[in-house]
């Protein structure tokens, strides 16, 4: 299809919000109104919206002033796979799943949306790839605090999650220190560490456990021992919610059946600090940051990578570049097949500098 042949675009915020989508809704929205003149069409929570065919037309005045607003002015929804769609619920609460494709593709004809801009992580990205196997029009732009797309470097939310991550282990820092304990924070981003590798960087953890390096549980007692002998009554730990001991598990919080990701890991921090005060005596807390790490205002830096998504993506879609995801590689925007990033997860190299930087720091990994 070429620019001249689109007339009406749809836009779609799907899985979890984070920090910046609205930056990027209202990049993609002006710069399509202004510049192409065509229909803008929003698209309600995520594929819900158009599994039940909710959609809203979007003029000016709803795309202006929301750059600095937290969450999506959209709606969203982490449990709308439309291969796998929930129909209705058993009386236990177990969801009847059903393949509800041919109605999103129905909804799309009827609303004669050309293409649409689908904004997302992992999940998303895999329903759209379903999606455009049956002919609907995509170009993806990638998100989420757990940076952990295939393809790009950097997904916008990420910055501004380090940096609440960040203020909360500095609080932590000051009652550790007050009560001479072992406080362990733990932070969000699924089998990625790279939130907590950030942030426990940025704030200057005595030990960082990330799901891609297993920590051994005497490692990470000695280090807070050792640390007490050399006089520093306290110890921070940084530990992503998919930490696992080395031959154990991660720690599932719940399953959500009718998810493109049913597995929602949670609570780690407080077996490791049970463990850590048993067999150090050392008194320990655990702190879970959870949902705050998604909230509130974006960052400056978060924004105008937002902006600059929300601009790649209004340039693919006048040149006729569908199918693809907007990708930051090397200081560049670029992009690449949705196809290549579906169902993938992008983990910290074991070597990457940050490990070896925080190695060469004196920190623990705990291996
Ligand atoms: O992918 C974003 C994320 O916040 C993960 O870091 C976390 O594991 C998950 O979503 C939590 O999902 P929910 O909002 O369904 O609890």
């Amino acid at each position: 299809m070429s620019k001249s042949e689109i007339k009406r675009i749809g836009i779609l915020t799907g899985g979890g919000d984070c920090p910046g989508l609205n930056a990027v809704i209202r990049a993609v929205a002006k710069t399509i109104m202004l510049d192409e003149g065509w229909e803008v069409w929003g698209i309600e929570d995520g594929f819900l919206g158009l599994i039940r065919n909710r959609l809203r037309r979007l003029e000016i005045e709803d795309v202006s002033n929301i750059l600095q607003l937290g969450g999506t002015v959209l709606g969203t929804s982490n449990k709308a796979d439309p291969t796998r769609f929930a129909v209705r619920y058993e009386d236990d609460g177990t969801p009847v799943l059903q393949d509800v494709t041919s109605r999103v593709v129905e909804h799309v004809a009827e609303r004669a949306l050309d293409a649409i801009v689908v904004i997302g992580g992992d999940g998303t990205m895999s329903c759209a790839a379903g999606l455009i196997e049956h002919g609907i029009r995509f170009v993806g732009i990638p998100k989420t605090i757990d940076n952990d797309l295939m393809q790009t470097e950097i997904t916008f939310g990420f910055m501004t999650a380090v940096q609440t991550a960040t203020d909360a282990l500095d609080r932590i820092h000051t009652t550790a220190s007050s009560h001479h304990r072992v406080m362990i924070v733990e932070m969000m981003g699924r089998n990625a560490g790279w939130l907590t590798l950030h942030a426990g960087i940025a704030s200057g953890a005595d030990v960082i456990l990330i799901p891609e390096i297993p920590f051994d549980l005497d490692k990470v007692c000695d280090a807070c021992v050792r640390r007490s002998k050399r006089g520093k009554a306290f110890t921070i730990i940084a530990v992503s919610e998919g930490a696992k001991p080395i031959g154990g598990e991660q720690v599932v919080d719940r399953v959500v059946h009718d998810s493109p990701d049913p597995i929602r890991l949670g609570g780690v921090s407080e077996v490791l600090s049970a463990e850590i005060s048993k067999r150090t005596h050392i008194e320990s807390r655990a702190t879970i940051l959870g949902h705050i790490q998604r909230g509130g205002t974006p960052c400056a830096a978060d924004r105008v990578l937002a902006t600059e998504f929300g601009l790649a993506a209004a340039r693919m879609l006048r040149k006729g570049k569908f199918d693809r995801l907007v990708t930051y590689e090397n200081g560049l925007i670029n992009d690449c097949p949705i196809a290549e990033v579906a169902n993938q997860q992008r983990l910290v190299p074991p070597k990457h500098r940050l490990i070896m930087a925080a190695r060469s720091l004196g920190v623990s990994l705990g291996d």
